[in-house]
């Protein structure tokens, strides 16, 4: 494995340089699994590990509460994918080991995590199933009644954010992907039940971050020149409300929108940028509380706009900057370096290996280059649920949000 080791590097950088990915590549992984892909065409490959008994892995204690909610459907990026990007032609994937280590199945299932993401964590609050991803199912009703997740890594608000990476399913396509699920819906229980199902549900919308990653911070098509990052935040927040615009009219009323995290201390900008001691690069994370500040804003608008709407903005900055400072009292050790990665802070080889990977991820903040360990993301589950250690959703919590259904 250690001639692997140090052959990996080179192939990673090899392809870099061939398809021009200017070493931003969220989540470059096996490059030979592009080659098995299109090899075996772009069907579903059954061999992949995928989350299908998940539900049957949930502690008790979440089967005996009764749902809050009749469902949970998921929007957003590598932050929440649990399986999209398995069938995708892409760099942007999680489905070898050591991702999902952590998990309840203690194997890969596309989640950008050794263990769970938000929400896994919140669909437990709510009384359901781990929520199944949209390609990973077989499409019948049964299958998608308790929720959908229709995340991507490597997708962002803009169209073409991430697209280097190789395929996903864009914001706006998922949004899509939703149109189709409700009219299934209708089809197979009726409009009235179906627009009942739909406007008691959750919807959780967790994108962004590509379009910093992947597109403003690369100054793709000269966006620097043409945008400062305030009139950048400005169109991702008209974007991000025109869809959630759509959504009403779907009849959808119960909105978790979920700001960015600090992308500024993670381990892949600590390297590049050349952090000393591991401060986190504020130049980064400048443009990510602005893009917070105009997506709470947006939100402030839409409530007036939609007034028999519940939209919630939860602040995951606000969340993850107080888990860096007050670390030790959360019982985190290291949190510059990732866990799994090589280079400094492991931010510059992406983790393609299990060892790579530290022996012990709950020590650690950060899991791989950009995204955060299960530790964290039980975390900013239980504040995004009641605001347990940090309160970021304005004007509320997800639990105030859906309280007065379970009555
Ligand atoms: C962005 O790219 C353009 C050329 O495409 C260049 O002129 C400009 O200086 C770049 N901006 C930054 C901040 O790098
Ligand atoms: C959600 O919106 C409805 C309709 O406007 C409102 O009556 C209700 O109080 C809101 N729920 C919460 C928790 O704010
Ligand atoms: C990691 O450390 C935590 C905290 O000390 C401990 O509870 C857990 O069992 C450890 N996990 C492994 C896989 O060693």
């Amino acid at each position: 494995m250690s001639e692997k080791l140090t052959l990996f590097p080179l192939i990673i950088l090899t392809i870099i340089i061939i398809i021009n990915i200017p070493i931003q590549s969220s989540a470059l992984r096996y490059p030979h699994d592009l080659v098995n892909i299109v090899a075996d065409s772009v069907e579903p490959q059954n061999d992949a590990p995928q989350p299908k008994s998940e539900s049957e892995t949930q502690e008790p204690s979440s089967k005996s509460l009764p749902p809050r909610v009749p469902a949970l459907f998921v929007i957003g990026d590598s932050s929440v994918d649990c399986g999209t990007n398995n069938y995708l032609i892409t760099f942007a994937r999680a489905d070898r080991l050591p991702y999902g280590r952590d998990f309840d199945t203690h194997q890969p299932t596309g989640r950008f995590c050794n263990g769970r993401t938000p929400v896994d964590y919140l669909a437990q609050y709510l009384g359901l199933p781990l929520v199944p991803s949209y390609l990973g199912q077989t499409g019948r009703v049964e299958d998608m009644i308790h929720g959908v997740n229709y995340a991507s890594a490597g997708a962002g608000i803009i169209f073409t954010s991430g697209s280097e990476l190789g395929q996903h399913i864009s914001f706006t396509q998922q949004i899509q992907q939703f149109t189709d699920t409700f009219q299934q819906f209708i089809l197979s229980m009726g409009e009235d039940t179906a627009i009942d199902l739909i406007s008691s549900s959750v919807f959780y919308i967790s994108i962004g971050t590509n379009d910093y990653i992947h597109y403003y911070l690369r100054n793709v098509s000269n966006i620097q020149m043409l945008y400062l990052p305030w009139n950048f935040n400005q169109f991702l927040a008209t974007a991000v409300k025109q869809e959630i615009q759509n959504l009403y009219t779907m009849n959808v009323r119960k909105i978790v929108l979920m700001g960015l995290p600090p992308i500024g201390c993670a381990p892949y900008y600590m390297w590049r940028y050349g952090s000393q001691d591991g401060k986190c690069i504020e130049m980064i994370n400048d443009m990510i509380l602005e893009f917070n500040f105009v997506m709470r804003y947006m939100v402030e608008e839409l409530r007036l706009e939609l007034p028999d709407a519940n939209v919630t903005f939860c602040d995951v900055f606000q969340g993850s900057m107080d888990i860096i400072k007050n670390h030790q009292r959360y019982g985190f050790s290291v949190t510059a370096d990732a866990c799994c990665g090589l280079g400094k802070y492991r931010g510059f080889i992406m983790c393609i290996s299990p060892e790579m990977a530290c022996r012990n991820a709950s020590y650690h903040i950060w899991w791989d280059q950009f995204h955060p360990t299960d530790a964290v993301n039980s975390i900013l589950a239980d504040n995004v649920w009641s605001g347990k250690h940090t309160n970021m959703c304005n004007p509320m919590n997800l639990k105030d949000l859906v309280a007065g259904k379970a009555e």
